[in-house]
């Protein structure tokens, strides 16, 4: 090789490290086979690999301690993609490498106040050189793509730099977008419970959308374009291996890898990830004798660290807007029907830490403190034993004014006696999983533990769907949609209580 080639292919690979902002550009690697999906770039001795569109297999942005957001991708590569905020590129940080069960996860956050955001890709109009290809053809397809011969003068710091300046301004992109920031949310789309079951006795057909209509019931959501999603939790809920002799759950995924999750929460909600950032709530099927790994690693508020473990319990944290603050708590390891001790005194602590939160708070929480299902002779029963264990005899601090949570398969809107004070519940975990039957009237309640605690009034309406909350002069007006897009129940929140009067059919 001459020095001249050796300058300009030198030049080529800057253009290649430019393009793909990838620091893996400058390292010297030996060639290997490409993964199957993404596209390999080879200057000679140099090896970049560069995600693909199509490598990308769930993108979204979801809300963090703080009220950061985040954007999150899986990739079926090694390599992160870029990101663009607002036009400026940069690449996204590697969260979990791939593993025998997972998918690699990359990371960015998301600067407050960007106004576009969209996973970049570059784009070329003719195809690469193939791996080994000769320099000969590296520098014929440099200059077929990009209409620009690599400089005759390399060596001229002046030249390289016009040459690159002309090549950045002729590269184009694929662009993804991804959902941005939202100060003020006026549109909260509330759905949860969305995976198809399969465990023990119970197996939905998860290939029937009248059996498992999740995917519906996420699309339906996507098309009243909200400004935030608030899933109540539990994702994934194929969780064992199909019994021989049941026929509708043959050959499909299970547990806590990756085929299951993208079976059950991923590819379903996709409409919806792409619409608008996600509040993102731990469920019970996300304990660590589950799906908790899988949580943690795809969906975690915090960053993911492989050799710690499952972590049981997170600790809550705040998601506040200019006129909503949200506390998103995890409960996955607070059973409703024993009282687990040790677990007590923790949320006991964090129950009130809720005192400190700014007015007005929303507590989302998978499992509902004081939720419902029917009992004996269709009377309502429920409660949570070791969260009453843990609430204070004053009840829940006065900065929430609404519990929101999942867990129950149901729509409720719950109304509570003065004393102690407890908020409204709204619960809407009926994304998809074995619906749970549920009194229309929720009257008469009967709570386990002894919080004191009773239902003023309260009704559920059982059937597939989601909720949307649009913010309204005085409140909030509540939408209880089932899975074909039809308003079932028209609810409104304001003057601390929720009142559904008008039903729709
Ligand atoms: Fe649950």
């Amino acid at each position: 090789m001459s020095p001249f080639t050796r300058a300009g292919l030198a030049a080529a690979l800057t253009l290649a490290v430019a393009l793909t902002g990838a620091e893996a550009g400058k390292k010297r690697v030996m060639p290997s086979p490409p993964p199957d999906d993404s596209h390999v770039v080879v200057i000679t001795g140099y090896l970049v690999e560069e995600v693909a569109t199509e490598t990308v297999r769930a993108a979204w942005t979801q809300y963090g301690p703080g009220g950061v957001l985040e954007a999150r991708v899986v990739v079926s590569g090694k390599t992160c993609p870029d990101i663009a905020f607002d036009l400026k590129r940069q690449p996204m940080q590697l969260r979990a490498s791939a593993d025998s069960g997972f998918l690699t996860v990359c990371s960015a956050p998301v600067p407050a106040g960007t106004k576009q955001a969209a996973l970049a890709f570059r784009k070329f109009d003719n195809k690469p050189p193939k791996i080994g290809a000769d320099e000969t053809a590296w520098k014929t397809w440099i200059e077929k793509e990009y209409g620009s011969p690599i400089p005759t003068h390399p060596s001229a710091p002046v030249a390289n730099e016009e040459w690159r300046q002309r090549i950045e301004a002729k590269t184009k992109y694929d662009l993804v977008p991804l959902p941005v920031p939202v100060a003020d949310p006026q549109r909260i789309i509330i759905i949860g419970d969305g995976g198809c079951r399969s465990k023990g006795d119970k197996h939905q057909d998860c290939l029937k959308p009248e059996a498992w209509p999740f995917a519906q019931v996420a699309a339906e959501a996507a098309k009243l374009k909200p400004d935030l999603v608030i899933h109540v939790g539990d994702y994934v809920s194929r969780e064992q291996a199909c019994p021989a002799n049941v026929a509708v759950c043959q050959n499909q995924p299970f547990g806590d890898n990756w085929a299951a999750w993208d079976a059950d929460t991923f590819t379903p909600l996709k409409p919806l990830l792409a619409v608008a950032p996600v509040v993102f709530t731990r469920g019970n099927h996300e304990d660590c004798n589950r799906e908790g790994l899988g949580f943690l690693r795809l969906l975690g508020p915090q960053p993911f660290d492989p050799k710690a473990g499952c972590i049981p319990h997170l600790p809550p944290y705040s998601v506040p807007f200019a006129r909503l603050n949200l506390v998103v708590s995890d409960n996955a390891d607070a059973p409703e029907t024993s009282v687990v001790e040790p677990s007590v005194p923790v949320y006991r602590t964090e129950i009130a830490n809720l005192a400190n939160e700014k007015a007005p708070t929303w507590w989302v929480l998978h499992r509902p403190v004081w939720g419902l299902i029917s009992g004996p002779l269709g009377v309502p029963i429920g409660g949570n034993q070791t969260l009453i264990a843990a609430v204070p005899e004053s009840g829940i601090p006065a900065p929430v004014e609404l519990m929101l949570s999942g867990h129950i398969h149901t729509f409720e809107a719950i109304n509570y006696t003065p004393e102690p004070r407890v908020p409204p519940q709204i619960l809407s975990g009926r994304g998809g999983d074995l619906m749970d039957p549920t009194p229309a009237n929720l009257h008469g309640a009967i709570f386990q533990g002894s919080s004191g605690v009773h239902v003023k009034d309260g009704i559920s309406v059982p059937e597939f769907g989601f909720s949307l909350m649009t913010r309204t002069e005085d409140g909030w007006r509540i939408d209880v949609y089932d899975g074909h897009g039809r308003i079932q129940r028209v609810c409104q929140f304001h003057n601390s209580r929720v009142d559904c009067p008008v039903a729709k059919r």
